[in-house]
């Protein structure tokens, strides 16, 4: 007799980063998030399923784009927030996992540490999603690449250039798409908020092409022009990263140097005036919005993906 309770197998697949999920199934998933969308699927294959939503942070978009687009697939929602259960008083997250899938078919986590999410995905024998850690943001990317597709056709071939905290969790989820999509991406930010150097190299041995600077000249002709706030949920020094990124601001005079038929991306929650100017983020270059709406066609997909549904 032991008192180690044995992992279960899993009944679906997990979704923790776009670089741990097989290309070809990436594309799959994003096809089916366009199908979702244009309303070509009507179709409740969740039915009977209920979805567990796990934040240990703040959340709008995440927490309603998961609990409406679930919903419409047929199934039932429980949102816990960390602190009030008992995660919050030093249940372990594994134990969280194994308990919950006992009661329901699939969890979303938005935590901190990614060791967490890893640790979700370990106890659980129902499909683990990355709703956010402090490394990744993999659900965003999936609405993002969604967004830039629907004006561009393709990314292939596009440059992408990302200005601001090079070490912000959307940002990872990009490095992540580079190889897959196919798209140039340069990364504009000050030495020491640079991406992590084993996450560029890994990327750039998938062949993306994928470089970093803190010329921000280097936005010159780029297709698409992405940032994030300066500070995100997980960061403390806030007065040095304000002092340090300002320089670094997405800006009509910024914008002019990027390609005449460019895109402005930010995943939201925006901090209007610093990141960004409100004529940049409420103009007509800003597809913000989009982003925002593709969150809920993308993780349809993606839970699709997650719980093996076979798409008529
Ligand atoms: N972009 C995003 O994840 O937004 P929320 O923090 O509101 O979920
Ligand atoms: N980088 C931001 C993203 C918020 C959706 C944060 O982690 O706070």
């Amino acid at each position: 007799m032991t008192n180690v309770l044995k992992p279960a197998a899993k009944t679906g697949r997990d979704f923790l980063d776009l670089d741990r999920v097989d290309p070809s199934d990436l594309k799959a998933i994003m096809k089916l998030a366009h199908k979702l969308k244009a309303s070509l699927l009507a179709f409740s294959p969740m039915e009977g399923k209920t979805l567990a939503l796990i934040f240990e942070k703040p959340s709008t978009r995440t927490r309603v784009s998961f609990e409406v687009g679930f919903r419409q697939l047929g199934g039932h929602v429980t949102t816990l927030s960390g602190a009030e259960i008992q995660l919050g008083r030093g249940e372990t997250i594994a134990d969280t996992g194994r308990v919950l899938s006992r009661f329901t078919d699939m969890i979303m986590l938005r935590t901190f540490a990614h060791q967490k999410l890893d640790e979700l995905a370990a106890g659980a024998s129902v499909p683990v999603i990355n709703g956010l850690t402090d490394f990744s943001h993999p659900c965003q990317v999936m609405a993002d690449l969604m967004t830039a597709e629907e004006r561009f056709g393709s990314l292939a071939g596009k440059t992408a250039v990302w200005i601001g905290d090079g070490g912000d969790n959307v940002l990872i989820s990009w490095i992540h798409a580079a190889p897959i999509f196919d798209f140039t991406l340069t990364i504009i930010c000050p030495p020491e908020f640079a991406p992590p150097t084993d996450v560029l190299i890994a990327a750039q041995k998938k062949g993306a092409r994928v470089s970093v600077t803190a010329d921000v000249n280097a936005v010159a002709g780029a297709d698409i022009v992405l940032t994030d706030c300066w500070v995100s949920m997980h960061n403390s020094d806030a007065a040095a990263r304000h002092e340090r990124l300002s320089p670094y601001q997405v800006n009509v005079d910024l914008m002019r140097h990027a390609a005449e038929n460019a895109i402005f991306m930010h995943c939201l929650p925006a901090h209007r005036g610093e990141e960004v100017t409100d004529e940049i983020l409420d103009g007509p270059q800003s597809v913000v919005l989009d982003e925002a709406e593709n969150r809920l066609h993308a993780q349809k997909a993606i839970m699709c993906w997650c719980m093996g549904v076979v798409i008529p």
